[in-house]
């Protein structure tokens, strides 16, 4: 059976819709959850959003061994967790780093990324559509074309 892509998504990501709507849209996490499933086929996603740090260590240590790739929007934690740029430095499959917003062209304190360093990938800016090149991005990044010249 071929491992799920894990969808692996930061705090305050579930607000999507309502939270501050003229920089993330107007999209639930739902929302993007049922679009992405439908373009990655069943059973091929894993989706999960949590506001806690420690779970999403977990989950991310947990798609590192059970999953195909990882695609992370890391969201507020981004910009300051140690932990989790460690997960993600031990993980051994492909990281697409996505955000809705585009931080580099935000405020002072979302220019420190200790995410993109350690990510194969980063798309950012395009809202919730970026979430669909990130599946587009970690599909290419498990497939044969992706890998690394030996
Ligand atoms: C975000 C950008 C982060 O700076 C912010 O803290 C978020 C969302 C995005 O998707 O644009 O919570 O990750």
């Amino acid at each position: 059976m071929t491992k799920p892509i894990f969808v692996l998504g930061g705090p305050n990501l579930n607000l999507l819709g309502t939270r501050e709507p003229e920089i993330y849209g107007r999209e639930t996490l739902a929302d993007i959850e049922a679009r992405l499933a439908g373009q990655a086929g069943p059973g091929s996603l894993v989706f999960r959003q949590t506001n806690d740090e420690g779970q999403l260590v977990d989950w991310i240590q947990e798609a590192s061994r059970d999953g195909a790739a990882l695609i992370l929007n890391a969201a507020g934690y981004t910009h300051t967790s140690v932990a989790i740029r460690d997960a993600l430095s031990a993980c051994t499959v492909p990281v697409v780093e996505v955000h809705l917003s585009n931080p580099a062209a935000r405020e002072g304190f979302r220019q420190v990324n200790h995410v993109a360093p350690v990510a194969n990938a980063t798309i950012a800016g395009l809202g919730a559509f970026g979430y669909q090149l990130a599946l587009d991005a970690a599909r290419y990044l498990v497939s044969e074309k992706g890998q690394p010249e030996p």
